[in-house]
């Protein structure tokens, strides 16, 4: 059985303050054992939150480099997050692919460095509304998956520390969340590309999280179904309703 997942992603938001109040919201909250959290603060905050947050809560950058140390103004390596207690960081989200220009083998060279170097990945992959509306969905998502599998190849020890998060673009920020048979397709899909591109053991394995516009309400429905082991949320984040995401299946 996969351990159920919920991630939070920060993005560029919050302060000291505001995100000192989110700590101490889920310092304080009952949250399900049965569920792995994980934060993702903006780089700024990492330690503040990692030396204030309850050790049953993990942190994750955001971001990482693909290079060990050196001439990289304004990035973060794989060692300094290590050495700084960070044991995750999203790679691939729309954000960066769109606004910073990743590309697919961008992505693929940073997820196998930080899983080098002991990092787990939440690494994001979804298509834009026209993609959809053309039909190119799945393989949009297969495409991207592709170029990660070239990286990683059909190792299941790498593959272990990578959880898929599915984040349809149109999806995310806009309030309009999948339904739960859009979001169940595209996981069903991911879960049989695995199966037949990687291995079935890693299919069964591996954790898929749907992410955009998850919220305390929509989320149970979501969580039900057979394919989707998680959420990567972002907006609800923010707010002390991440607490009822994370213990959806209460
Ligand atoms: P929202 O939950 O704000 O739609 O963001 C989703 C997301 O991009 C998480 O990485």
């Amino acid at each position: 059985p996969r351990k159920f997942f919920v991630g939070g992603n920060f993005k560029m938001n919050g302060t000291i303050k505001s995100i000192k109040a989110i700590v101490d919201n889920l310092n304080q909250a009952n949250l399900d054992s049965n569920v792995e959290v994980v934060v993702a603060p903006p780089a700024l905050y990492l330690l503040l939150v990692r030396d204030s947050l309850k050790a049953q809560i993990e942190v994750a950058a955001q971001n990482v480099y693909d290079q060990p140390d050196g001439a990289f103004t304004g990035e973060i390596s794989a060692h300094q997050l290590g050495d700084s207690n960070i044991t995750w960081t999203i790679l691939g989200h729309s954000e960066r692919r769109t606004l910073l220009g990743e590309s697919d083998a961008v992505v693929s060279s940073k997820t196998k460095y930080a899983l080098d170097n002991g990092l787990g990945v939440i690494w994001c992959c979804g298509e834009t509304l026209e993609q959809r509306e053309a039909s190119l969905t799945v393989a949009v998502v297969t495409g991207q998956l592709a170029s990660l599998k070239e990286t990683l190849g059909t190792d299941a020890a790498a593959w272990a520390k990578v959880v898929i998060a599915y984040e349809p673009i149109w999806a995310i920020g806009t309030g309009k969340v999948a339904t739960t048979e859009q979001a169940q397709e595209v996981h069903a899909a991911i879960r049989n590309w695995l199966s037949d591109k990687v291995s079935p053991a890693v299919a069964e394995a591996t954790r898929i999280l749907y992410g955009g516009s998850v919220n305390e309400k929509n989320c149970k429905d979501l969580a039900k179904q057979a394919d989707i082991d998680g959420f990567l949320v972002g907006g609800a984040s923010l707010k002390p309703g991440f607490v009822e995401i994370v213990n959806c299946n209460l």
